[in-house]
């Protein structure tokens, strides 16, 4: 098995991702289901936090209550289709710092291009998880990743929906130490940038827009 790429592996994520590729499910259907499978996606990349923990008082008695340890994690959305995986995020870690940074794809070089960053300003020390539906060509993944290393970030992890070969192997060549998980692998990047069989634009398909 290949450490930096995970799989997850889930019957109910599968079924919900079925739900989202077909072409007729509704904006409205889309986004609830993005939602729902970032609940489940969510609880994955967190398995292995470490806890602690607190003395506190049941109904009945004092015991020693297991609670997360550490800074708070930070989940960084690429802007835009990311904040449809992190609202779900966000719903079930409500106290999660949140950074967002803008990157658009040339359509001729289908290179990144950066347009807005907006950061906590003490990402060192915390955990990092950036998010995007779609790893296709991975570069908007791997210039946002390098932009926060440059502002202090070091323990960084990246979640999406899915994921094309091209651009799981492109992330692992620019950033070896930062783990991919995804709700699939699918077959291939096609020639306009595009994950096939994939489900189209997530941006689009989340918004309603074309
Ligand atoms: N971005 C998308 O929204 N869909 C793809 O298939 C590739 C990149």
């Amino acid at each position: 098995m290949d450490a930096h790429l995970t799989v997850v592996d889930h019957p109910l994520i599968k079924h919900k991702l079925t739900l989202m590729r077909r072409s007729t499910a509704s904006t409205q259907k889309f986004r609830s289901l993005l939602r729902e499978v970032a609940h489940l996606l969510t609880y994955e990349i967190t398995r292995d936090l470490e806890l602690t923990t607190e003395e506190i008082e049941t109904p009945l008695e004092t015991m020693d209550a297991p609670v997360l340890a550490g800074k708070k994690l930070c989940f960084v959305s690429i802007l835009r289709a990311g904040n449809g995986l992190l609202e779900g995020m966000i719903q079930l870690m409500p106290s999660a710092r949140v950074g967002h940074i803008g990157m658009y794809r040339d359509p001729d070089t289908l290179e990144a291009v950066e347009y807005y960053c907006k950061m906590p300003d003490d990402l060192g020390g915390r955990l990092v998880i950036v998010v995007d539906p779609m790893l296709a060509t991975g570069n908007s993944a791997i210039a946002s990743i390098e932009h926060l290393k440059k502002i202090g970030a070091t323990n960084i992890r990246f979640l999406c929906l899915l994921a094309s070969p091209e651009g799981v192997a492109a992330m692992k060549q620019a950033h070896p130490d930062v783990p991919v998980w995804t709700a699939a692998l699918d077959e291939r990047l096609d020639d306009h940038g595009y994950i096939r069989p994939g489900l189209g634009d997530a941006g689009d398909r989340m918004y309603g827009t074309k």
